[in-house]
């Protein structure tokens, strides 16, 4: 089996070196103004509208006249940008599933990497969750009537995640073992996850942009950032596509071009070792040689209609 190595750098992505270099300001997060913003390539590119008119959701006065601040459209902001990393894995995950099932014997590599990536995904979306009911929802709630819904939906996929929890622990390699009750799980808990996403992308997502001043926002996205725990932010950085995708994220955020150095290219190679190796080689058979776009390209790149694209 050939080990798994760090590379040293992702050649693909150095072009982007040279456009954020004169957008760093300080250490000090704050909101920064993207003169040359390029959408991500991705097959989730769209955000919506709640159902009712943006201006009956306030509450105490509060007006819906933020929008025109934001100087980034809302397929960019880090609330979508996450929910695409939790379809991307979704879409993965499901993936892994069907390639092990077709096999007659379950290999004990596969569960284990089954195993694995299921809990990764588990944490990811409970960290995910507690941003949005401890910091996002309470402050939307500052200022306007935030539908009940997407938040008590919460607990209705806690209950189908850990039914798909619980189905992927009996995952054996004994005689007549089967990920259908895995599948069948799973199958209940993605649609009304994606359903989940879809609607906070539209009610959530457009109602902070309305109501509240980027430097608000953008100082909680800081507090979030800076206590991820880092193969989540790995899993986020990665999703975005590429270091130059990433960076566009980074600069719009106002986060200095050399912390893509100090930390972030850190968090996805952990979370490429952790998890996307798990995928490239349950796909392929292949262990992957390193963490490089090369080396994990089926997993990447398996379903441009989920995953974001990479060039
Ligand atoms: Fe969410």
């Amino acid at each position: 089996m050939r080990q798994l190595a760090r590379i040293s750098d992702d050649e693909a992505d150095d072009e982007s070196k040279r456009h954020l270099g004169a957008g760093a300001h300080n250490v000090t997060f704050c909101v920064h103004k993207e003169r040359h913003f390029r959408p991500p390539e991705t097959a989730n590119m769209a955000v919506g509208v709640p159902p009712n008119p943006i201006g009956s959701y306030a509450i105490d006065g509060f007006l819906p006249d933020k929008e025109a601040l934001w100087k980034y459209p809302a397929i960019s902001d880090g609330w979508f940008r996450i929910h695409n990393t939790i379809r991307a894995e979704m879409g993965k995950f499901r993936a892994m599933l069907v390639r092990v099932s077709q096999e007659t014997v379950m290999q004990d590599w596969q569960i284990d990497a089954l195993k694995m990536y299921w809990k990764g995904h588990f944490q990811i979306v409970h960290t995910h969750h507690g941003h949005e009911e401890n910091l996002f929802n309470p402050m939307l709630k500052e200022r306007v009537e935030l539908p009940a819904k997407p938040e008590k939906d919460h607990e209705q996929i806690l209950k189908l995640m850990n039914k798909v929890d619980d189905e992927v622990a009996k995952i054996s390699s004994g005689a007549g073992s089967t990920l259908q009750p895995v599948l069948k799980a799973f199958d209940k808990y993605a649609p009304d996850m994606k359903n989940h996403l879809t609607e906070e992308d539209n009610i959530c997502v457009p109602l902070i942009r309305a109501y509240f001043e980027p430097k608000t926002v953008g100082d909680k996205v800081a507090q979030i950032m800076k206590k991820m725990p880092k193969t989540e932010m790995g899993a986020f950085v990665h999703h975005q596509g590429s270091q130059a995708e990433f960076q566009k994220f980074m600069a719009q955020e106002g986060i200095p071009f050399f912390v893509w150095y100090l930390e972030f290219k850190k968090c996805r190679t952990m979370y490429r070792e952790k998890m996307e190796t798990l995928v490239q080689r349950v796909l392929t058979g292949v262990q992957p040689a390193n963490t490089s776009k090369k080396e994990l390209a089926d997993a990447i790149n398996f379903d441009p209609s989920i995953s974001w694209k990479v060039a």
